[in-house]
């Protein structure tokens, strides 16, 4: 992979920019889409334990054509763990699924009111022992990023958020750029949202591109790392091709200017 596909993190740990998301993908499917992924340059796999295909993950892990330490595997705790205060539990059961000794990194799937900070002094242990690579965040608003930074010392290496050209946070992108956290773009393609809109079209066509390509490309373009998800053999590899063309800055303010504030994926009913 080129220089211009990672980016480091606050730790010096590197990160690619593009990875494949496998929510929703079923346990079964989830192996070949692995073995797709990587054939065609990505390296970095996103599941969590509440996607319930860990194991699958870790099937397709060690059937790709490349080894364990040139891929970066993150998964995340769930809520009902933060709940029970059992993360070091959680964890060991998401290695035991994956089959690995370590992860790349670990995320706190939500920030659980009354439960997130505990949760984080505990990701900080995994970190130290080594078997979370790097320790990071999800769904967190600037005041809850602001609250973890009186208890810590340790910022988060990134924040997974929703993040495309209908729900664009740029707000929190500029907290985050501005504390060195990387913004983790998930349902990047806004589960198809924005795929058939104008300006996405228009630029698909000057290109040569797919919309998906254009919306994903606006996404790295701004620093932000994409992890869109599917399991078809043609989108996985179409959804990689993003690091062969250039949007203006003009069409990247063009891009911003479809923001709706509109939320694709649908927050947990234990979080409303
Ligand atoms: N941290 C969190 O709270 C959180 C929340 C949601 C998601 N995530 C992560 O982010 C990943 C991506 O988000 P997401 O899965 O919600 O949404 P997404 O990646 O925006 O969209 C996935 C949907 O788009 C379809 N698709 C993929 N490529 C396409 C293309 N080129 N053209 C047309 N349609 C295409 C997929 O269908 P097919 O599979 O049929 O191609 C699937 O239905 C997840 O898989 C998960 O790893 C994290």
């Amino acid at each position: 992979m080129a220089e211009n596909q990672w980016i480091t993190l606050n730790n010096q740990q590197k990160m690619p920019l593009l990875g494949l998301g496998v929510y929703k993908s079923a346990d079964g499917e989830v192996e070949s889409a692995i073995k797709t992924a990587v054939d065609c340059g990505y390296r970095l796999i996103d599941t969590a334990s509440v996607y319930k295909n860990e194991d699958g993950v870790g099937r397709g892990i060690r059937k790709c054509s490349v080894s364990r330490s040139e891929l970066f595997i993150t998964t995340k705790v769930w809520n009902t763990a933060q709940r029970m205060g059992d993360i070091e539990g959680a964890f060991n059961r998401s290695l035991e699924r994956l089959n690995l000794d370590y992860v790349d990194l670990y995320l706190v799937h939500w920030p659980v009111p009354g439960c997130y900070l505990n949760t984080w002094k505990e990701l900080e242990k995994l970190y130290a022992s080594g078997r979370a690579k790097s320790i990071g965040v999800s769904n967190f608003s600037i005041q809850n990023l602001e609250d973890l930074s009186r208890i810590s010392d340790i910022v988060p290496v990134v924040n997974q958020i929703e993040y495309h050209p209908l729900f664009v946070q740029d707000e929190l992108l500029a907290y985050c750029q501005e504390h060195n956290i990387v913004v983790q773009a998930y349902a990047p393609l806004a589960r198809g949202a924005y795929l058939t809109r104008e300006p996405i079209m228009m630029l698909a066509n000057k290109y040569g591109k797919t919309p998906a390509q254009i919306g994903l490309r606006w996404s790295v373009q701004k620093g932000v790392s994409v992890i869109p998800k599917s399991t078809k053999v043609d989108r996985i590899i179409g959804n990689g091709q993003i690091f062969d063309f250039e949007l203006t800055e003009s069409e990247i303010e063009l891009l911003n200017g479809m923001n709706e504030n509109f939320r694709s994926a649908s927050i947990p009913e234990d979080m409303l």
